[in-house]
């Protein structure tokens, strides 16, 4: 199996507070991993030293086994990685087809960029608001817009923060079929909070606590397991 991404001790300090404690991972081509623990436990702060937003304190980064620790999110990008941050990256004025080119113009030629990005809305179902204005958007198809700028260049790798933060539970169920369905040509990070969402679409999942791995296994038994419960419900772990 080819491993994609992974990090080495990955660890990130704000003064006295260590976020990221010490993290060892690795993520294979074609993986979906989910990467969960309750609040405070330090998935934001791993995403962001794993998308180039945040210089780890120490310990390393790998993509495809070449060290690129420290590469800001445009270097990740040129290297294949995919990355949907929380933050807001639409413009109202502009178009789903719009923006989804733009996204692809640094790659291709014009006619080809609006042939993909017309591809990428049809993969997530809102080819037919390709041509409407942004800013007349739900957020739950903004947030379908936002995902089709990711995955129009075709990442090897897909790494999504909190993708169903906002979201209804109809949205938040399809989004789960939505990341099964593109897992089928990405591996792919998610990030996630929703305890109803990861059991919709999970595999193999890592559980955060204090920084560190807590666990790592398949969802099943990650969901059975009474440290995963203890730290959910803010009990200590011993
Ligand atoms: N920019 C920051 N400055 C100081 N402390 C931070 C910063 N970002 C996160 N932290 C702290 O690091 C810990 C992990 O936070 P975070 O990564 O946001 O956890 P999660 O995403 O799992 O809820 C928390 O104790 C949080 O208060
Ligand atoms: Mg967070």
């Amino acid at each position: 199996m080819t491993t994609l991404l992974s990090t080495e001790g990955l660890t990130m300090r704000f003064g006295g507070v260590t976020a990221v404690d010490g993290v060892t991972l690795s993520i294979d081509a074609g993986e979906l991993r989910c990467l969960i623990g309750p609040n405070g436990a330090g998935k934001s702060t791993f995403f962001k030293c794993l998308t180039g937003q945040y210089k780890p304190s120490a310990g390393r980064i790998f993509w495809r086994g070449q060290d690129v620790t420290g590469r800001d999110s445009f270097a990740l990008a040129r290297l294949g990685i995919g990355i949907k941050t929380q933050v807001p990256s639409l413009f109202d004025g502009l178009t789903p087809m719009e923006s989804v080119g733009l996204a692809l113009r640094r790659l291709h030629g014009e006619a080809e960029s609006r042939r993909r990005a017309r591809r990428a809305l049809d993969r997530l179902g809102i080819g037919a608001l390709g041509e409407r204005r942004i800013g007349l958007l739900a957020h739950g198809q903004r947030q379908l817009v936002e995902l089709a700028m990711v995955v129009a260049p075709e990442p090897d790798l897909i790494i999504l923060d909190e993708p169903t933060a906002g979201m209804s539970a109809e949205e938040t169920n399809r989004a789960a079929d939505l990341i099964r369905e593109l897992n089928r040509e990405h591996a792919i990070v998610v990030v996630e909070h929703d305890m109803h969402f990861i059991r919709a679409i999970a595999r193999k999942v890592t559980v955060f606590h204090q920084g560190k791995v807590l666990m790592e296994d398949a969802a099943g038994r990650v969901f059975a397991d009474p440290r995963v419960r203890d730290v959910y419900l803010g009990k200590a772990v011993a």
